[in-house]
């Protein structure tokens, strides 16, 4: 059975009440939840993993190597400073779909740039936590295709 990881990164675990204006009402629990009961709903497996430290996440991302067949990763912050994020997901070489709940492209200038965006198959943003699940279904097509190339 495919496995998928979902794993978020700092300050996630605030959701629900940090600045909900931006980024909802859908706590990390709820949002948790919604990955796992939609990957049920497509035949795959989830494990879901929270840290605020680059050096979990990077544990993280170095042990799905073998474990897991994708990654969907929400790296906060890191996102936009984290050359050690990039190269651990680089190293691990697990098909790693990037997800921001919030548009960041539509907001300041220091989050337009993604380090992960270099090493993603690609980058799901502006959807709030449908973005995970979108991001899901994404990472289930690519593997399809993949094994059929
Ligand atoms: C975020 C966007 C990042 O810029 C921010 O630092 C976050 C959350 C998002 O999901 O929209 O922590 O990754």
């Amino acid at each position: 059975m495919i496995s998928l990881l979902v794993i978020n990164g700092p300050n996630l675990n605030m959701l629900g009440i940090r600045q909900p204006e931006v980024y909802g009402r859908d706590t990390l629990p709820g949002i948790e939840t919604l990955c796992r009961e939609h990957a049920q709903t497509r035949n795959v497996g989830c494990e879901v993993f929270q840290s605020n430290h680059e050096g979990a996440l990077i544990d993280q991302i170095h042990a799905a190597r073998g474990s897991h067949h994708g990654i969907i990763l929400n790296a906060g912050a890191y996102t936009h400073t984290s050359i050690a994020i990039m190269d651990a997901v680089a190293s691990a070489s697990v098909p790693t779909i990037e997800v921001h709940l919030s548009n960041i492209h539509a907001r300041e200038s220091f989050r337009h740039t993604s380090y992960l965006s270099k090493v993603a198959v690609g980058q799901i943003c502006g959807f709030g936590a449908h973005g995970y699940v979108l991001a899901i279904d994404a990472l289930i097509a690519h593997l399809a295709e993949a094994e059929t190339a």
